[in-house]
């Protein structure tokens, strides 16, 4: 990497940390207004901020913002990603140039870059093997497709050169969105914005317990100082809080034979026999994970509360969910305004225990990575009636397949009554439907089955205009950028074995 590229990466990098941080500066713990907020209004806090930030820094450079630039900041519409013209998409190439008198004449082929202004990184050279041709030069530049693709032109015209062609080409737009690339780096992905939180909500049961709020901050704060590679630390459970789990496991229990799909009551056996489920213990988040890994590959984290729509879905895309450990208040066992354990183990754990969901879950996590604000806020609403509020048909009859669902005795009942409307899944339909989060769900969408609905999800997240493809590779829990020669050269490697394989599997039956 040269010293330009540095200082491009070092600007890149001091850019995310300012968003990041400017973010946060709108965000409750940081003195911002508190209102009541769901991941589909974090996306739209953070489409806000984003767009403040991008008026903020353009400001900083120029002293001012004009009437064009504020038009268009303001039109973005959660699309702040989105560049601003063609121009500001940009791109770095490694162009290669062979020259047919040697090194003397590389100055006319410098010239061409300048004259277009394509800004140029890196150059080196060596002796060419090519007939006709006595050096080869190596050109790293940075600009956009057009610009180079002319200067390529030019040059290629230049009586001195023999020929001209581009290694290759890889997206560097400072609008790129930050996102892990390794597991390790969700230790970043825990800005949690969205609250619920009984100090702040008067709707809180534990709104005015001083004893509870005490006891849910304790388990918060040590789930906020885990870090990738930790062993999940165990909590001891409070008598009334053991009391919780054990009252709405049976009420549940009494009900999923009629109401759930049957992934979860696979899964919910499975969990049973194994021991790690039982009416009068809460799971330890450590034991559940580690039966997750075995099953599915899906792993837990601990988080401190209700995380930003894009940090939890990019966790998704490393098979990981981030769970919360605290306990809802004794006083409504049936209801708690924010995610607690009891939803996570007994809403979400199950169905990610069954291989096709857990593979669904990472998909979308996938499709995340990279996306557009407004993208995110789409995906959130379809997670909210998908994952957690989605029912589906089998068999004729209507089951739960959604966490919200699943882990609430009322919501059950109520979702599968005749009560609320429901309407066919249709993604493009379901992503811009607006929801309420503050009691039993009005609306339910129905997948015609299961299997429907992920087939549905796939193709929805397909359209997903992004400017690069992104693959997990499972040997090193890393997300691998689809964006250069070399990647795609591994990605058809690995395809190769695959079907390889395929062909001397059935050969072999
Ligand atoms: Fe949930």
């Amino acid at each position: 990497m040269n010293v330009e590229t540095i200082m491009t990466a070092t600007t890149d990098a001091e850019a995310a940390k300012r968003r990041l941080a400017f973010q946060k500066s709108f965000s409750q713990e940081h003195g911002g207004a508190w209102r009541r907020k769901s991941l589909i209004e974090d996306a739209k806090f953070e489409t806000a901020a984003n767009i403040e930030f991008e008026r903020q820094e353009r400001k900083s450079r120029t002293g001012s913002i004009s009437e064009e630039e504020e038009v268009f900041l303001t039109a973005q519409n959660g699309d702040v990603i989105a560049p601003m013209d063609k121009d500001a998409i940009k791109r770095q190439f490694t162009v290669m140039i062979a020259l047919k008198d040697g090194m003397g004449s590389l100055s006319r082929v410098v010239r061409a870059f300048e004259t277009s202004k394509v800004s140029i990184d890196h150059i080196e050279s060596r002796q060419s093997r090519r007939v006709g041709s006595k050096h080869e030069v190596l050109v790293e530049c940075n600009g956009a497709k057009d610009t180079v693709t002319a200067v390529m032109n030019t040059i290629r015209q230049n009586n001195v050169v023999s020929d001209v062609w581009c290694q290759s080409e890889r997206l560097i737009s400072r609008h790129e969105v930050w996102f892990p690339r390794h597991i390790s780096e969700l230790d970043n992905c825990t800005h949690v914005i969205t609250k619920f939180e009984p100090e702040l909500d008067c709707d809180h049961p534990g709104f005015t317990d001083k004893d509870y709020r005490h006891r849910r901050k304790q388990i918060a704060d040590v789930a906020f100082e885990y870090r990738y590679g930790q062993t999940i630390p165990r909590v001891q459970y409070a008598e009334s809080e053991t009391k919780a789990w054990t009252h709405i496991y049976e009420r549940l229990k009494t009900l999923m034979p009629k109401y759930a799909c049957q992934e979860y009551l696979t899964a919910f056996q499975l969990l049973e026999k194994e021991g790690l489920y039982t009416a009068h213990n809460i799971p330890q988040l450590e034991d559940v994970s580690n039966f997750l890994k075995r099953r599915t590959g899906f792993q837990l984290r601990p988080v401190s509360g209700l995380l930003s729509a894009r940090d939890f879905l990019a966790s998704l895309a490393f098979r990981t969910f981030q769970c919360t450990q605290y306990v809802r208040h004794p006083s409504k066992p049936d209801h708690s305004p924010e995610p607690d354990c009891i939803h996570e183990l007994l809403g979400h754990v199950p169905m990610l225990a069954d291989p096709m969901v857990a593979q669904f879950s990472q998909n979308l996590g996938l499709a995340s990575l990279g996306a557009s604000d407004a993208d995110i806020e789409k995906l959130a609403t379809l997670y909210w009636f998908t994952v957690e509020f989605g029912i589906c048909k089998q068999k004729g009859e209507l089951k739960a397949y959604g966490a919200g669902i699943l882990s609430s005795y009322g919501e059950l009942a109520h979702a599968l009554s005749d009560k609320p409307e429901k309407r066919p899944f249709d993604p493009d339909k379901t992503a811009v439907q607006a929801y309420t989060d503050e009691d039993l769900q009005p609306l339910y969408f129905v997948a015609e089955s299961f299997e429907d609905m992920m087939k549905k999800m796939k193709a929805y997240a397909s359209r997903i205009r992004r400017p690069y493809e992104v693959r997990y590779d499972p040997f090193t829990s890393s997300v691998v950028v689809l964006d250069d020669k070399l990647a795609m050269k591994k990605l058809t490697e690995n395809i190769t074995l695959d079907v390889e394989q395929l062909n001397r599997a059935m050969a072999a039956i």
